[in-house]
């Protein structure tokens, strides 16, 4: 998949990506730097009037930095976030002052001046200069988050640091801006936050979120202040009527009860299948999925139904492991939230 992303955006973009927008097809620093920071709130269709009346009564760096604050947030009026505005004005002031007016051109400068966040910066630089830096906005997390099915909450120091990992593992060689720009279309025209159009994206046989069905909860939510919340997945390895527990390891919750084999929320559920019952799944389908609270933590629990077809060889059973008919795990030592797994799939048998 990293090797073909770059290529599948790049030519989707050629059709159905957004061509001629008035900061587009110069290269000029300021021009793009005030698209940029215009559009880190705003979408594309509101910020082009506000955009073209800026540019006309500020064209360059000068005039910009000449004004006073009060004229600036006149034309902001209407775009809010109106930090937004001071911090452009002041920037402009940095650039003359310390940088003879010329914008800079390394991506620690253009992040170091006001308003500007690394993800800005690289997409200036991108887009300015052609330099290969990664971006990661609010739609291109989205996008990675789904591509790659990764859970938790992107605002998450570790959930947004694998999201830039990411990113930066997947910025091509060449055609850098047309790349960026397309990451970027496709995060705020198809891989939209409520009703996605999942049939129109280029990435459409690769998506993990798509392939198993967590389009509508990834990204993950942020999590309420109350609780810490956890995700984790459970399988529901089957054989027939037969299904496989483990023996839940003494600290930690659950501990000494038999319950779902567990995995992290990305772990790929054919690969635990196969090394917990020695064959790959023939079919692996999301079950409903439910909320535990603990003293602690909230734990969201995603089950996945992971069908196989040869009969288990009970022998080879490592002693944490027990196959048993579902009637039987309902009434043995089992969390509540296994139960509630369990009884469901009676119902629905
Ligand atoms: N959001 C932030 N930068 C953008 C750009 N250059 N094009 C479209 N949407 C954007």
């Amino acid at each position: 998949m990293q090797d073909s992303f770059a290529a599948k955006l790049i030519a989707w973009h050629k059709h159905h990506g957004r061509h001629d927008l008035p900061w587009q097809g110069s290269h000029n620093p300021y021009a793009i730097w005030v698209s940029e920071i215009m559009l880190q709130q705003t979408q594309v269709a509101t910020v082009i009037p506000y955009y073209n009346r800026f540019m006309q009564r500020f064209p360059d760096i000068f005039s910009l930095g000449a004004a006073t604050e009060e004229e600036v947030l006149t034309y902001w009026a209407g775009l809010g976030y109106y930090a937004r505005g001071r911090n452009l004005r002041r920037a402009a002031q940095i650039i003359r002052d310390l940088y003879s007016g010329r914008f800079p051109s390394s991506l620690d400068e253009v992040a170091g001046l006001p308003g500007i966040g690394p993800s800005t910066a690289a997409a200036i630089c991108a887009f300015t200069f052609g330099q290969p830096h990664a971006i990661l906005d609010g739609n291109v997390k989205r996008v990675l988050a789904r591509a790659f099915g990764v859970s938790g909450y992107p605002g998450e120091k570790t959930v947004e640091n694998r999201l830039w990992q990411l990113s930066r593992s997947l910025v091509p060689s060449r055609s850098l801006e047309t790349y960026t720009q397309a990451l970027m279309d496709l995060g705020a025209t198809v891989c939209t936050r409520s009703k996605p159009r999942c049939p129109a994206c280029p990435l459409e046989n690769d998506c993990v979120a798509l392939r198993n069905g967590r389009v509508g909860e990834l990204p993950s939510p942020r999590p309420s202040k109350a609780l810490p919340q956890r995700y984790a997945r459970l399988l529901v390895i089957r054989h027939g009527t037969d299904l496989l527990l483990e023996k839940r390891p003494g600290p930690g919750i659950w501990g000494g009860l038999w319950s779902l084999p567990e995995t992290e929320p990305d772990a790929d559920p054919a690969q635990v299948c196969l090394r917990l019952s020695g064959q790959a799944p023939e079919k692996v389908q999301r079950l409903p999925g439910l909320s535990h609270s603990f003293t602690h933590f909230r734990l969201h629990i995603e089950p996945l139904e992971v069908m196989v077809t040869r009969k288990p060889v009970r022998t080879s059973e490592s002693p944490g492991q027990i196959w048993m008919p579902v009637d039987d795990a309902l009434h043995a030592a089992v969390p509540a939230p296994v139960k509630k797994i369990l009884s469901a799939l009676i119902l629905a048998a």
